[in-house]
């Protein structure tokens, strides 16, 4: 993937120099928008989802406190910005709550894509799922559409998942994951 990569030239080098490697160019949406490429504008859609996030004050403020949080014993410079942590914090603020959970599924479309197509395998066997701080549910989605028989849960914080409907293989779980999991065949944990 050339991250940044404008209108592909070095991609495109790249990918006629060698034919049997799959390459991306991963830029902002006005700039990869109107350029042939399969994966170009989901990609897009994932930067712009970000950008609005990394802009809001809530997530900006932490910068400020990296010189306090190198010197005391904070988990990390969100605490120390908001003395609580970012999940904490997303479970007393809808708005971020909904923004943080939708810039996370943008990235599992393609990821879930990604996995059920490249790395079938991995699921042979697999009965039962578990995407333990699943978000929205996405990546579940996905793998319990291409597995029908296999049994999907998605765990998450309550305030995340507690709207959340399932469906014939999918269900959501609200829990805290330092306390306990469902039991599954495969407990998936993904991070963008
Ligand atoms: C970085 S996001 C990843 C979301 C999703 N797996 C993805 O890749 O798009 C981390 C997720 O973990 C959840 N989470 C954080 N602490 C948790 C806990 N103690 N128990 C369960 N889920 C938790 C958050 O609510 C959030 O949805």
């Amino acid at each position: 993937m050339d991250v940044g990569g404008g209108s592909g030239t070095t991609a495109k080098g790249i990918a006629e120099a060698f034919p049997h490697m799959d390459c991306t160019v991963f830029d902002l949406t006005h700039v990869v928008s109107d350029l042939q490429g399969s994966m170009g504008t989901g990609l897009a859609m994932i930067i712009h989802t970000e950008f609005k996030i990394a802009w809001g004050q809530v997530l900006t403020k932490p910068w400020d406190c990296l010189s306090t949080w190198f010197r005391n014993d904070d988990r990390n410079a969100f605490s120390v910005a908001h003395e609580k942590t970012l999940w904490e914090y997303a479970g007393q603020d809808a708005s971020l709550n909904n923004l943080f959970n939708e810039a996370m599924a943008s990235d599992s479309i393609l990821a879930s894509k990604l996995v059920v197509s490249k790395c079938k395998g991995i699921f042979d066997g697999v009965n039962s799922l578990v995407d333990v701080g699943g978000g929205l549910g996405t990546m579940a989605k996905g793998i319990a559409e291409a597995f029908p028989d296999m049994n999907c849960t998605v765990f998450d914080l309550p305030h995340v998942v507690s709207d959340l409907q399932g469906g014939k293989n999918l269900k959501y779980v609200g829990g805290d994951m330092f306390e306990a999991v469902p039991p599954a065949d495969a407990l998936l944990l993904k991070v963008n």
